[in-house]
């Protein structure tokens, strides 16, 4: 199953092989939006014996066991907000000292279908109206096959509503450049305008009213029944590997779908410790985290307090827990660019296929400290899996990420890290294709520390 979708298999006696990368890339073309990512991860998370959680139902916890005479499920447990948001967890046998956790972000830049989406150039097309996700790099999603997916939510037979994933799933919509001819200056730099440049086509004439038909169909619902979506475009062009040696990957949403997939197979693969393990997928990163399901919302603080309090413990164990545990923030990074190797640091310039990226920003965009930088680089060295610096020129104000964001709910320790990447929030980026096993592989020491 291993790369099985990936246009340029990784070649299994080639010294560059790791299976890690061809699941993962089967991973994100599984998931175009960050609902399919929830639904993906609960999946595999059910499938290894965990159980789900709701928030609106009463918990009980029970750490994990020993022997074969208990509940093979007991310690293993996830929970959800709004589909699109995930905590992953498992309570040590002996009682815990602190939380071990790892966040990283579901959703990725794109364009959202806004209501009401068809509109009719007269005679000619139906286009959609799309509004941005996230700051995207416009140009790249020209000229290429795209299509829609995300989630609706549909109208039960007893007049209530429930949630429907969608994938249409096949080449639906172009987004075409102006010719040259038409724009001779397209090559000085073009500014593009969201509401009237970004409309993709749907169709010819008689597209009209057809878009939410392809979409109810695709969904196995009926169009009238659809009472709310959250829609998105996505790139059509598969994940692929390439480069003189296949050292590189080329995929849409590998920032952050790289950090959530690598990071999860640590989280699975990780023997039991003292610490309650704890991974977390976070909605709206791109956004700037502030929904109910966002890095800045309860959601963590809630589940962490819920773990505490349905083991017995007081409120004054869940501050000592607190105070003892570790948060990796994991979120890719950028690569030197070959063409503009003048944009990074002089010094602290990341290389693909280099090992993970620990991330400083004096500003604390990045929560690295010299104490979060000290353990995680034993953590790489337990793991054998080497690492790298970045920092942005010191005249450029660089993103932003979760760590900083989640610690105003819960004060932990934490780093912040992810794999060297090119061309971050295009719709097909690149990253090296030795790097996924490098992050595995140190999530699971981190877990098991
Ligand atoms: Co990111």
């Amino acid at each position: 199953m291993a790369g099985k979708k990936a246009n340029n298999k990784l070649e299994k006696n080639s010294s560059l092989y790791t299976d890690i990368t061809g699941r993962m890339l089967d991973f994100i073309d599984e998931s175009p939006t960050c609902f399919h990512v929830v639904a993906n991860l609960k999946k595999r998370l059910l499938s290894e014996g965990y159980v789900e959680l709701k928030e609106s139902e009463e918990w009980k916890l029970n750490p994990l066991t020993n022997g074969k005479k208990t509940s093979p499920k007991a310690g293993k447990y996830f929970v959800t907000r709004n589909d699109s948001s995930i905590i992953s967890f498992r309570i040590p046998r002996k009682d815990f000292k602190g939380f071990y956790m790892i966040a990283s972000h579901s959703d990725s830049p794109s364009f959202k279908i806004k209501e009401n989406p068809e509109m009719e150039v007269p005679g000619a097309y139906v286009k959609l109206n799309v509004e941005k996700y996230g700051g995207m790099l416009c140009a790249e999603w020209f000229d290429r096959p795209l299509s829609v997916a995300g989630r609706l939510i549909i109208r039960d037979k007893k007049n209530t509503v429930s949630s429907r994933l969608v994938n249409v799933d096949r080449d639906l919509l172009m987004l075409p450049a102006l010719a040259i001819h038409m724009n001779r200056e397209a090559n000085d730099g073009y500014k593009y305008n969201a509401q009237k440049d970004m409309l993709p086509i749907f169709g010819d004439a008689d597209a009209k009213d057809k878009f939410f038909e392809v979409v109810a169909d695709a969904a196995g619902v009926k169009k009238e029944d659809i009472l709310g979506h959250d829609l998105f475009l996505y790139n059509r062009v598969k994940p692929t590997v390439w480069g003189a040696s296949m050292e590189y990957i080329g995929s849409s949403r590998l920032d952050n779908q790289e950090c959530v997939y690598t990071t999860f197979e640590g989280f699975l693969n990780a023997a039991d410790s003292d610490n309650v393990a704890v991974h977390c997928v976070f909605d709206n990163e791109e956004v700037g985290s502030g929904t109910k399901q966002g890095a800045a919302s309860t959601f963590l603080k809630d589940t962490l307090t819920r773990i505490n309090d349905c083991l017995g413990r007081t409120a004054e164990q869940y501050f000592t827990a607190v105070a003892q545990s570790f948060m990796i923030s994991a979120d890719n990074a950028h690569a030197v660019h070959p063409n503009n190797t003048d944009k990074a640091d002089p010094v602290n310039r990341p290389v693909m296929n280099k090992g993970v990226v620990i991330k400083y920003n004096a500003n604390q965009k990045y929560t690295t400290d010299a104490v979060s930088a000290a353990n995680f680089k034993l953590m790489c060295e337990k793991a054998g899996v080497p690492y790298q610096s970045f920092t942005n020129r010191s005249d450029m104000p660089g993103g932003s990420t979760l760590g900083n964001i989640s610690t105003t709910q819960v004060a932990v320790n934490t780093v912040d890290i992810g794999l060297a990447q090119l061309a971050m929030h295009s719709p097909y980026e690149t990253a090296g294709s030795l790097d996924p096993q490098y992050l595995a592989a140190v999530s699971k020491v981190f877990y098991e520390s």
